[in-house]
């Protein structure tokens, strides 16, 4: 081959190359505030407090509550999640629109504050707690009309965990009603099968005095995104092998009538899957009144979401600026369009995701003292506006921000405390 023909072969692989490269390029994918988020923001500038806060959408939060209200029915009981809601005057909001009395409970120290801000509730554990924690609230549970032998449900996931807690309510001379978990596919602990039943209710009708059977849970978290109803395999199992626990249970005492039992399970993203069914007759929802990001799945697409982190921008730069030799940050920058503009918030690293302005890229790094954010030219905004994320969920990231800062057409309207973790 000739010297000119390789020369030239290679000066068109890399002419090749470099309109691969260009093409290759991320797009431009900002854009400013939207009329939303432009009047959160100009709201927020007159009257936040200038570090970051929590905000919910009442109307949404309103729509929200609506939906997953309607899908329950008025048949069944829609029982609030406390822990994806850890607010008592939240709480109160959804309990009173969605007109339900039932909690479901996950941590101990809030069970006591449920105890006593809310001495009318139905209560359901969602997780087995130690029989340590369930002595604790015991001990703690102050003066209040709460009844915990007609308005508490434990939750026991095992013969071992049953014994530990007959061994308490006899020790405390209470009665505990037993509210069995099973294992309907998730495969996170509970009774594996039916059969595993007849100990535990061998134990309970022994000692009526101290212990009473109420029901099951059997949450089926991993249903999230079936495509199609009630008729779908995966469902069906799920159905199925709750009925099979019923059966279990009134093969033993064929006095049981299951419509007097809790018998609980959903979630969010799964709720509308029951509209037409009748095995459970207690359905659970916390997330998806305010829609944290992970529950953009199927089942809610119509909900909105409610649920905001507003921090102020503390520092802005014309350019992209990174430790180490500049030009990594000008390559950097020449490369990705949406890297031309370099803001720093107030904090930062939240389980969140960025979304208004929109189109930002992953930070270069973390930080939650103050996060870097790089956007493209098309985001304009000034030192003390606000940047807003979504929690990708809402249990533990609710409790970050101090109150909760409720608003309504343009206006701040309520702060509502959130839960204490400790107590
Ligand atoms: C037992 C149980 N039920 C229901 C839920 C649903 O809560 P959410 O609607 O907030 O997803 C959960 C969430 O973890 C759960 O563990």
């Amino acid at each position: 081959m000739k010297r000119r023909t390789v020369l030239l072969g290679s000066a068109g692989v890399a002419a090749a190359a470099a309109a691969g490269v260009v093409l290759w390029r991320p797009d431009d994918r900002g854009a400013g505030h939207d009329a939303y988020f432009t009047r959160l923001n100009e709201l927020l500038m007159r009257e936040g407090p200038g570090h970051p806060v929590m905000l919910i959408d009442r109307a949404r939060m309103n729509a929200n509550i609506d939906y997953l209200a309607n899908s329950v029915g008025p048949d069944k009981t829609y029982r609030v999640v406390v822990k994806s809601l850890p607010s008592t005057p939240l709480l109160q909001h959804v309990m009173a629109r969605a007109k339900t009395n039932a909690l479901m409970v996950f941590h101990r120290p809030f069970l006591n504050e449920i105890a006593t801000r809310f001495p009318e509730a139905d209560v359901l554990l969602g997780k087995p707690m130690p029989a340590q924690a369930a002595a604790l609230f015991y001990a703690k549970l102050g003066a209040t009309p709460f009844d915990p032998s007609r308005q508490l449900q434990w939750l026991i996931d095992s013969k071992d965990r049953l014994d530990e807690y007959h061994a308490l309510a006899r020790s405390r001379g209470v009665k505990m009603r037993i509210n069995v978990e099973i294992d309907v596919g998730l495969h996170r602990g509970g009774l594996p099968e039916p059969e595993a039943l007849d100990a535990l209710l061998e134990t309970i009708r022994g000692d009526a005095e101290h212990l009473e059977f109420a029901g099951f849970m059997g949450y089926e978290p991993h249903l999230t995104g079936v495509d199609g109803g009630l008729e779908h395999p995966a469902v069906v199992a799920v159905l199925e092998r709750y009925r099979a626990f019923i059966a279990r249970a009134q093969s033993i005492d064929s006095r049981l009538d299951p419509a007097t039992l809790t018998l609980n399970g959903a979630g969010s993203h799964t709720l509308a899957l029951y509209e037409r069914d009748r095995t459970m007759n207690d359905l659970s929802a916390g997330s998806g009144v305010v829609m944290p990001t992970d529950f953009d799945t199927p089942l809610l697409a119509a909900n909105t979401p409610a649920l905001f982190i507003a921090t102020p921008v503390l520092k802005r730069y014309d350019e992209l600026r990174i430790p180490g030799d500049p030009w990594a940050a000008k390559l950097m920058q020449w490369w990705d369009p949406n890297r031309q503009r370099l803001y720093f918030i107030y904090g930062g690293y939240w389980k969140a995701r960025y979304e208004s302005p929109s189109g930002v890229p992953d930070p270069l790094y973390h930080s939650t003292n103050q996060e870097p954010l790089s956007t493209s030219a098309s985001v304009d905004l000034a030192v003390g506006d606000h940047v807003f994320l979504r929690p990708t969920q809402s249990e533990h990231v609710m409790l970050q921000f101090g109150d909760l800062l409720v608003i309504d057409e343009g206006a701040i309207v309520d702060r509502w405390p959130v839960f204490q973790q400790t107590g």
